[in-house]
């Protein structure tokens, strides 16, 4: 069975509060005889991706849990430069102080309600690996562009700006976030093959740029929820979920994970 990486976008929701809750339950989720015990760096990869007033506390929360069940603790947004006079904005280095490893880039709400250029994100994306953060790269199209037949030349053209300027090595540690902006909290996923034509052209993309095969990581995004996480999970090209309102209660984020390893059992 593949690695299935659920990653869950928790937006501008939960308090520190609602955070201690959230790694409560999430950790008696895994206690056996879940079918989740023994999953996690097997055939399973979490991270949250709580809202910057939250992260500490869900760092304490991983921090006093067993490693073996531990998730990844990721930031929503950075800025690229290191420190300064830029109010509102938080650094790379910071998120790393806080216990980041991960950062959630160039996500359409940062695009379309802040008005984030694609220059600016690749900006940000280059600052990410140079702080050794793997930045978790969100592109995708919307409803009218994809009406108007435009959705691979949109997807190309977000993924070569934001590999511009990166070698193969640093492509390869980027995480890729397949988001159509239409299905993203719509409650419309986008089908399991529109989802899997796209992962699977970004994968050709990012090996075709770089020059060479690995591996490439592409989540899908948009409406994920444990009733369409089987069909989206089992598609080739497709290696996890960038999930928003379903990772907001443990139960129902890693019922996706359990929908989709009970259908390969
Ligand atoms: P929903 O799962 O709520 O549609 O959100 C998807 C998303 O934007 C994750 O980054």
């Amino acid at each position: 069975m593949k690695k299935i990486h659920l990653y869950g976008n928790w937006k501008m929701n939960l308090t520190r509060g609602e955070t201690e809750a959230f790694f409560r339950d999430f950790a008696a989720q895994f206690s056996s005889p879940s079918p989740l015990a023994g999953a996690m760096g097997k055939t399973l990869e979490v991270a949250v991706f709580p809202p910057f007033t939250s992260l500490s506390a869900a760092e304490s929360a991983i921090r006093s849990m067993n490693k073996d069940v531990a998730p990844i603790l990721g930031a929503q947004n950075a800025y690229f430069e290191a420190k300064g006079a830029f109010t509102g904005e938080v650094s790379l280095p910071m998120l790393k102080d806080a216990g980041c490893t991960h950062v959630i880039l160039g996500h359409s709400e940062r695009r379309a309600i802040f008005g984030e250029s694609d220059d600016l994100i690749a900006r940000k994306v280059k600052a990410a690996l140079d702080a050794a953060l793997t930045p978790v790269f969100c592109y995708g199209e919307t409803l009218g562009e994809r009406e108007s037949g435009k959705t691979l030349d949109v997807v190309s053209r977000q993924m070569h700006a934001a590999l511009s300027g990166l070698s193969a090595g640093e492509m390869e540690k980027i995480v890729y976030a397949y988001e159509p902006v239409w299905a993203i909290g719509t409650g419309k996923s986008a089908t399991s093959a529109e989802a899997e034509e796209v992962c699977a052209l970004s994968k050709k993309l990012v090996q075709e740029r770089a020059g060479r095969s690995f591996p490439v990581v592409v989540l899908y995004g948009g409406s994920v929820k444990p009733d369409n996480a089987r069909e989206l999970l089992s598609m080739d090209a497709i290696d996890g979920a960038l999930v928003g309102g379903a990772s907001l209660k443990a139960d129902s984020f890693l019922q996706i994970y359990k929908q989709y390893s009970e259908s390969k059992i």
